[in-house]
This record gives C-alpha cells, sequence and structure tokens, in this order.
C-alpha cells in the first residue's frame, strides 16, 4: 500500500508508544513506523504482552499493528526512510559531573540527533517530542547543519498527555503545541505537522509559536501543575495541626473559579517521570542565567514534594508506637497514579525504603505495577514481598497505607481485611480515598492526610 506520509518516532517509551499509537490510529493513511534501540522493549510492543499499561492501548495497538503502525529496532533504515522524526527518547535527571542531580542529561538525546545525521539520505522535518531545556533545538539545529546536502527543520511539540488518560488525552488535547523557527522553512514545516494533527483535533486547539516558548511552555506547566499540588500538601500539614479538613479546604478554594478545582488533591507526593524532574531543570536553567531567586522559588515545590513523603513516614512511625522493626506493613499501590503501571519518582518506592531503614517488612499490592516495583526494590528481597491479591496482602500486617488512587481499594471490604489483621490495625490514607470514618467504625485506627486522625487511643 502506498501511504501519505512516512512517520518515524525515536524512543518506544512511555511517550512515543502512546503517542504515535494514536496518530496511527487516527491517520491510517500515514505509515508510522516506533524504533527503539532496546531490542526487549520492541518485542514486547510486538507481542500480545504491552511493555507499560495504559488504559485504551491495547485495543489501539490491535488495530493498527501491521497496517500502518510498526514497531523495529532498525534505526538506520527507519531514519533513511521516513521524512518527519519525531524524537522521544529519555532525558532523565543527570547523576554525574555538572549539574548533577539538576540538569536534563541529554547524551541520549544527542545519540539521536547524530545518528540522524548519520543516516539520513534526504532532507527531514525533525521534531523534539522529549521534554528538553529551553534552546536545545539550537543544540540539535548546529548537529544537523553538518549535512552536506539537504536539510533539516526541528520542531518543538511538546508532549502534555498524563499517564493512564494517554490516550484519552492525545484522543481530545486541551491543545496541541508546536514551536519552530520563524522563518519561510520553519513556517512550512510547522504547517506539515498541523496538518498531521488537523486529522483529528480542531484546528483552533492547534497552537503555534516560535521555538524557544514551546519548549519553556512544557517546563512550566508541569511546574504549575505541580506547585499547585505542593501547595495544597503543604496546607495539609497545618490541617492536621489545627483541625481543619484538607478536602473542605481544597472544596472551598477551588471553587474560586479564578483558582479552579483541579490538581488540588492531597497526597502523599506527587511522583512520574516529569514533575520532579522538568522542575529541578527549570531550577538550574535560571540558576545557569543567574536568577536565584528565582530558581529558589521553584526548587520549593520539589522541597515540599519530599517533605510531604518523609512526613508521612514520620507519621507512620509516631503512630506505630515510634518503632516499626519487625513490624508488617502492607502498600496498597506502587504506582505513581492510578491506572498506570509506571513506578517512575513513585512515594511508594521512597516510602517503601524509608520503611525498610525502619527495619519494617513490607508487603505491596498493586493491579498492575507489581513487574516495575520489583526491579525498583531489587536486592531487598526477604524484607519485601509482592502480592497481587489485596486480602493476602494485608492479611497479618500491622498497618496498610494507601499509595496509590486506584479505584479498587476505594471498595475492598475493609471488615474482613481489618479481621485478618494484627490488633491494633492502622490504617494509613495516603490519598484520602477511603471511606475513614467507616474504617474507623470497623476498628482501624485511621490516619488521612491534611484531616485529623480518628483512633480508638
Ligand atoms: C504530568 C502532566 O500532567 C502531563 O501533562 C505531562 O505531559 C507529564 O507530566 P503525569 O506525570 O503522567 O503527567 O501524571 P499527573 O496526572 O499529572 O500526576 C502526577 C503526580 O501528581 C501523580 O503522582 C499524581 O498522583 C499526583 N497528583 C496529581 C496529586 O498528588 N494530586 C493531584 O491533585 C493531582
Ligand atoms: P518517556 O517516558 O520519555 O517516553 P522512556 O524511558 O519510557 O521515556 O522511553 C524512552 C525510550 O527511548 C527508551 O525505550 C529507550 O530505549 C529509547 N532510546 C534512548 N536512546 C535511544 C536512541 N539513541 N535510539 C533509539 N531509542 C532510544
Amino acid at each position: 500500500m502506498n501511504f501519505k506520509k512516512n512517520i518515524l518516532c525515536i524512543g518506544a517509551g512511555y511517550v512515543g508508544g502512546p503517542t504515535m499509537a494514536v496518530i496511527a490510529y487516527k491517520c491510517p493513511q500515514f505509515r508510522v513506523t516506533i524504533a527503539d534501540i532496546n531490542p526487549a522493549r520492541i518485542a514486547e510492543w510486538n507481542s500480545d504482552e504491552l511493555p507499560l499499561y495504559e488504559p485504551g492501548l491495547d485495543e489501539i495497538i490491535r488495530a493498527t499493528r501491521g497496517k500502518n503502525l510498526f514497531f523495529t529496532t532498525d534505526i538506520q533504515r527507519s531514519i533513511r526512510d521516513n521524512d518527519i522524526i519525531f524524537v522521544s527518547v529519555n532525558t532523565p535527571t543527570k547523576m554525574f559531573g555538572a549539574g548533577a542531580g539538576m540538569a536534563a542529561d541529554l547524551q541520549y538525546w544527542e545519540k539521536t540527533a547524530r545518528q540522524i545525521l548519520q543516516y539520513s539520505e534526504s532532507s527531514k522535518i525533525v521534531i523534539e517530542k522529549s521534554t528538553l531545556p529551553v534552546k536545545t533545538a539550537q543544540a540539535m539545529e548546529n548537529i544537523l547543519r553538518n549535512a552536506h546536502s539537504f536539510t533539516f527543520e526541528v520542531l518543538s511539540n511538546p508532549e502534555f498527555l498524563a499517564e493512564g488518560t494517554a490516550i484519552k488525552d492525545m484522543e481530545n488535547p486541551d491543545r496541541v503545541l508546536i514551536g519552530s523557527r520563524e522563518t519561510a522553512s520553519g513556517f512550512k514545516a510547522r504547517e506539515e505537522l498541523v496538518e498531521i494533527y488537523a486529522n483529528w483535533i480542531p484546528r483552533e486547539k492547534i497552537i503555534t509559536s516560535n521555538i524557544w516558548s514551546s519548549e519553556l511552555s512544557k517546563i512550566v506547566s508541569n511546574a504549575f501543575l505541580a506547585q499547585r499540588i505542593s501547595s495544597i500538601n503543604a496546607i495539609s500539614a497545618l490541617c492536621e495541626k489545627t483541625d481543619a479538613d484538607i478536602i473542605e479546604v481544597a472544596r472551598a478554594v477551588g471553587m474560586d473559579s479564578r483558582i479552579g478545582g483541579k490538581y488540588l488533591n492531597s497526597s502523599v507526593g506527587f511522583g512520574g517521570s516529569c514533575f520532579k524532574k522538568d522542575i529541578l531543570n527549570l531550577v538550574y536553567l535560571c540558576r545557569h542565567y543567574g536568577l536565584n531567586e528565582v530558581a529558589d522559588y521553584w526548587e520549593g515545590v520539589v522541597k515540599i514534594n519530599q517533605y510531604q513523603q518523609e512526613r508521612f513516614t514520620l507519621n507512620m512511625l509516631t503512630a506505630m508506637f515510634n518503632t516499626l522493626a519487625d513490624k508488617k506493613i502492607c502498600l496498597f499501590g506502587v504506582s505513581f497514579k492510578a491506572n498506570t503501571s509506571d513506578t517512575r519518582e513513585s512515594p511508594a518506592i521512597f516510602i517503601a525504603k524509608k520503611l525498610l531503614e525502619e527495619k519494617a517488612e513490607i508487603i505491596i499490592t498493586d493491579p498492575q505495577a507489581l513487574r516495575n516495583a520489583r526491579t525498583d526494590l531489587a536486592g531487598m528481597e526477604g524484607r519485601v514481598s509482592f502480592i497481587d491479591d489485596p486480602y493476602k496482602a494485608a492479611a497479618g500486617c500491622h498497618a496498610i497505607a494507601v499509595m496509590t488512587e486506584w479505584d479498587l481499594y476505594r471498595d475492598l471490604d475493609y471488615q474482613k481485611i481489618y479481621d485478618t489483621m494484627i490488633k491494633p490495625a492502622s490504617l494509613f490514607d495516603g490519598r484520602n480515598i477511603i471511606d475513614h470514618r467507616r474504617c474507623h467504625n470497623i476498628g482501624f485506627n485511621v490516619y488521612p492526610i491534611g484531616k485529623p486522625a480518628l483512633t480508638h487511643f
């Protein structure tokens, strides 16, 4: 079959996989290829057991794979055969040298740029999907400028999808942002990408900007979202001291239409691969430009998030008579949020490690993320176990800590669970999703976030 366009994405991860699958699904006239250096990951994408859990993804992959969506490790050939290349490789926080722990590690991204240069045999549009520090496109251009007889146009098209709702977000986004150089060739490339998205997204939702605004908007959007969570979490600590209720406060504050009610759920802290990484990236960038006050301001968002997780662990310790040694604690959920198998930066992993330092025994249950959690906690076997069934996981434990807001945990038979636990049984609700009063009546000592504890002492 002759396809109208050949589109490649380099990087078959949480962003590249779902994003490209939706493009293939919405645009059967295009041939979409996803290439990755990791053969195991590509084999999983080509199997019935996808490498990540994302609601709705299975169906879309089944409908498109082998028709107009292809997964491959052949990066050389893919680059040669495609004119439009999305780059969606990982850009984690750098863990060595200058900027360690703050700056973005651009080594995978730069290797990709060099591969594109090496294997291209014609002019191409290269699109940054990975989150990158502002001005990275310039480095990409400087690498690609070294081609002899053809040209590259670099665009920024940041990803705003959230895990767990990635398919929905791609099908019906708030906005699509495309940044380009403000030159004739930049505008032309920009329009070509607008045309792709316009296959299913209303034009008024596809916004364009200069390339630096686009790069920066991605980081700033994440910083604002994370800032709201840190704001409400900071207030949750005050609520616990003053008998105010964070849910009531969030509702009252969020009903002001100037503020809005979203991202005001107090929690054990935000996780995921983006928020912390992007803010640290922003902080690093501000310091680089000598904007220390601005850097300090945003760094506070990350500090509060750290504080919230530490506070939660300390509250557990205090509530359980200041010793956790040899106590069995069951974590309900280990993914960083509901409806994903992703455990990157998950507060549950941080808290599990802290509890292990206190010599507790940890039992982890989760409907999708146990495989990743096993990898995250490798080397701690013996003190950590993984059990699919939450009833079996909680049996014989001194406490349950709800880490992830999976719907499943709202509706469990907590009487049945209580009956199998060691007494006094504690329930720490790091997501405020359980019926606290009911569990207290059953006999639990209940410790929500940002609300007075309900105990039997
Ligand atoms: C985020 C952005 O939402 C998305 O636009 C961007 O493209 C990538 O980063 P993601 O990290 O997948 O997406 O999930 P998100 O739903 O934003 O949640 C991030 C973290 O904040 C999770 O740990 C979540 O549980 C937590 N959270 C979210 C809260 O604690 N309270 C809230 O009210 C909302
Ligand atoms: P994200 O959440 O941003 O999608 P992931 O880590 O899930 O991040 O995915 C990034 C993917 O990019 C990984 O599967 C990794 O193997 C892949 N990758 C990294 N460098 C290259 C490269 N040079 N060529 C192809 N794929 C790459």
